[in-house]
């Protein structure tokens, strides 16, 4: 295990939109300061490959109230930085984009919303956490010591999904930087715009631009308010 930094083990809540380097920076964060990282979109992620594989999203579509009964028996858990569904590994099936396309509208259903909050709360009690997703300092973890807003342009952040894409041999199939900005913007709005515990900036939390820094950067710049919080 790496270092442990200061005596004092801390909450690190790392919100903002889709692709604005949370993930990548709390991920390297955590494995810096020998804390646990909780990717919280692989939750809401893994409840809809959930709904999907049980062949149940068009009837939630049509009456969104029968997802409690859904995901009553759902078990979601990490082992190390792989993410389980039922006892299967579904790492790398929550990334599709069958799954990326439904993830907004299941993520904005209340009975969801309450049990992963819930699951997250127990994931988080004893400290040493770094947890990402879009409401993590302002409803699961308000009182969490350090708070960050992690924001890019939407053209930066659609380059870097491309690059990303790109990288993973996505061939002719990888969608444009355009069509990818626009998927972002829509995106950004379902997230912004939904009733339940939408994504906003937690008065207390700073707010880091992330657009014309490189990852290095971006978690030196919280990895530095960290020691200010814990010490040495
Ligand atoms: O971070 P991501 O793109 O993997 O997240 C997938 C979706 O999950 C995102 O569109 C919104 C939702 N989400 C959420 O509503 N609350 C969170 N704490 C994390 C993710």
């Amino acid at each position: 295990m790496e270092r442990r930094i200061g005596r004092k083990l801390i909450i690190i809540a790392i919100d903002g939109p889709a692709a604005s380097g949370k993930s990548t920076t709390a991920r390297i964060l955590a494995g810096r300061l020998g804390y646990t990282y909780i990717d919280t979109g692989a939750m809401y992620r893994s409840v809809t490959l959930g709904v999907i594989k049980a062949g149940l999203l068009d009837e939630l579509h049509r009456d969104s109230s029968k997802v409690s009964g859904v995901i009553q028996d759902m078990t979601i858990e990490f082992r190390g930085d792989r993410v389980f569904l039922d006892g299967e590994d579904v790492s790398e099936a929550i990334r599709e984009n069958s799954v990326s396309r439904e993830v907004s509208f299941i993520s904005s259903l209340k009975p969801v919303r309450d049990r992963l909050r819930e699951l997250q709360q127990q994931m988080g009690s004893s400290k040493g956490v770094v947890m990402d997703g879009r409401d993590i300092g302002t409803v699961v973890f308000p009182e969490a010591e350090l708070k960050i807003f992690l924001v890019a342009d939407p053209r930066e952040r659609a380059r870097r999904r491309h690059a990303e894409l790109s990288l993973k041999g996505g061939g002719d199939g990888v969608p444009t930087v355009e069509e990818l900005e626009e998927e972002i913007r829509k995106r950004d709005r379902d997230d912004e715009e939904r009733t339940h515990a939408p994504l906003k900036r937690h008065p207390d939390a700073v707010m880091v631009d992330t657009s014309t820094m490189t990852i290095e950067e971006q978690v030196g710049y919280v990895y530095d308010l960290v020691v200010k919080i814990v010490g040495e």
